[in-house]
């Protein structure tokens, strides 16, 4: 069977060309690309698609104003001007929802709930691949990403999850990216220095 990649200006919006930004153009974006954009990231794999993610995406001034004091005074300004912040959750009961979504005939939540321990390193590793795929879908359908882990978790819990069972993981900003960004791509590692061919 041949490989077929998608075209290299689609590799390109996703990838090689895409960066991360912290400046942003005043553009709104339509409030139907949410749900577009979790329609995608909800398709990513996760184990026994367990599917911990939930999405809290702040786009009104008001939020804004609930949202940026959590935020880490570097990442402060970078956020204030984009159109569209997601808060990436995580579900601390995210194991109620499985037999729901692999129903496989009997209790595959026992794989996960072997001590509190497992129930949040499986939550929070899912959480963090659904975050990656939020990014991917977010660029394949033509906005800039910004993600941010600097911000006081427990503040933006106490902001906006106090009703809910969620754990805020990551920030990603959404929007168009104000300019190009001028200053290069930081290295990566090598593929001789990061991967292994066994
Ligand atoms: C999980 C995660 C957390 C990050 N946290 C911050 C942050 O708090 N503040 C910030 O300015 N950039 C943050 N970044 C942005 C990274 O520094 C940036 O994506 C990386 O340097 C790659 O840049 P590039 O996409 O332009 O190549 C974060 C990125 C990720 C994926």
């Amino acid at each position: 069977m041949t490989i077929q990649p998608i075209a290299d200006e689609a590799l390109a919006q996703i990838f090689t060309r895409a960066r991360t930004h912290s400046v942003w153009s005043p553009t709104p974006i339509p409030m139907s690309i949410f749900a577009d954009l979790y329609e995608l990231a909800r398709l990513g794999p996760t184990s026994a698609n367990c599917s911990p993610m939930r999405l809290a995406f702040v786009t009104t001034q008001a939020a804004k104003e609930r949202l940026l004091p959590a935020l880490s005074r570097g990442n402060l300004k970078k956020a204030a001007s984009a159109p569209a912040i997601a808060i990436v959750a995580q579900d601390r009961n995210y194991l109620d929802r499985l037999p729901e979504l692999f129903p496989v005939g009997y209790d595959a939540r026992s794989w996960f709930n072997t001590s509190p321990d497992a129930v949040a390193v499986h939550g929070e590793r899912n959480t963090m691949l659904q975050a990656a795929y939020l990014i991917v879908a977010a660029r394949a359908l033509g906005l800039d990403c910004g993600p941010m882990s600097g911000f006081d978790r427990d503040a933006v819990n106490a902001a906006f999850f106090t009703e809910l069972p969620w754990d805020a993981k990551l920030l990603v900003s959404l929007g168009h990216g104000a300019e190009p960004i001028r200053e290069p791509r930081k290295p990566r590692l090598s593929a001789e220095e990061a991967c292994r061919f066994l």
